[in-house]
């Protein structure tokens, strides 16, 4: 029970089926609840994201969703309010939602720098600013933002992408700095390549997926839990004294 009493906001989260391929926040919503904790499921996809908190409620756990695009302020106002409304407090928030983009520096369209930065980047924000003040009257709480390897290090592709998860990288050490004398902890993830929802297209090519592979020295990629159990350390007060840290989980692909 490391979460025990805790209420989790986590957004990104619409891919929990069981059975089925999860991502990280689908996966972490289980792993939370399995560990004590009340999960409000955010996420753009109404459908999925309804289907998996109801399954989530079918095994006796405590789990909602709510429509919820990380871009839009109001529904961050919103999702917070859904969360204190039906759990009473807020203790953790998991900034997860994302998209992917490609594209190189001369293929990249102005719509395509301001969606990625929107979804990771403003995203983050809007999340952390609307759920602070909650965090607060609850005596403290933990953020977990999801970067990525690519907020750490560069590529042949996906220019955007890396801006906004690099954004999201300083976004968290800032906020840390802000918030650890109210013991609200912000601290980012980082993933290396993982199977999820997000990735399956991409990785279901053999050239691509081979391609991936053998940049990690661990010579495979892994699935949403081995990302989960990250994130979750970070919720949980075994991290009581980690704020503004990277936690990098990429098989050392980035140690090299
Ligand atoms: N899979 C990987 O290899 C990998 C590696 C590093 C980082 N990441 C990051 O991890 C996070 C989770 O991705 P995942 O791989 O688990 O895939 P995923 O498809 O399960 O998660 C992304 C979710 O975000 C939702 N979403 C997209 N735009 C949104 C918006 N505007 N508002 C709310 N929800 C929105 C999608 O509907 C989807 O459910 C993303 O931020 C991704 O960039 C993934």
């Amino acid at each position: 029970m490391r979460l025990e009493g805790k209420v989790a906001l986590i957004s990104g989260a619409a891919a929990g089926l069981r059975r089925e391929l999860m991502g990280f926040g689908g996966a972490s919503a289980w792993m939370f609840l399995r560990e004590g904790a009340r999960v409000m499921l955010g996420d753009i996809n109404e459908e999925l994201g309804e289907r998996s908190a109801s399954q989530m409620r079918d095994e006796g756990y405590d789990a909602r969703f709510v429509r919820l695009d990380v871009t839009q302020e109001q529904d961050w106002i919103d999702a917070v309010k859904a969360t204190v409304d039906a759990f009473g407090k807020l203790d953790v928030l998991v900034n997860n939602a994302g998209t992917g983009a490609q594209q190189n520096v001369e293929d990249t369209t102005v719509e395509i720098w301001d969606g990625q930065m929107n979804v990771h980047a403003k995203g983050a924000f809007l999340g952390m600013k609307h759920a602070i003040p909650e965090m607060r009257r609850a005596g403290g709480g933990s953020i977990v933002n999801i970067s990525s390897i690519n907020g750490l290090v560069g590529s042949p592709t996906s220019t955007a992408y890396h801006a906004a998860k690099a954004a999201v990288r300083l976004l968290t050490k800032n906020a840390a700095m802000q918030y650890a004398g109210e013991s609200i902890r912000v601290n980012s993830v980082h993933p290396g390549y993982a199977w999820t929802p997000l990735t399956e297209k991409n990785f279901s090519i053999k050239e691509h997926l081979d391609e991936r592979v053998a940049r990690v020295p661990m010579g495979r990629i892994c699935d949403a839990d081995e990302i989960a159990n990250g994130i979750l350390y970070l919720a949980s007060d075994e991290s009581s004294f980690v704020t503004g840290s990277e936690l990098v989980i990429d098989g050392g692909m980035t140690a090299q």
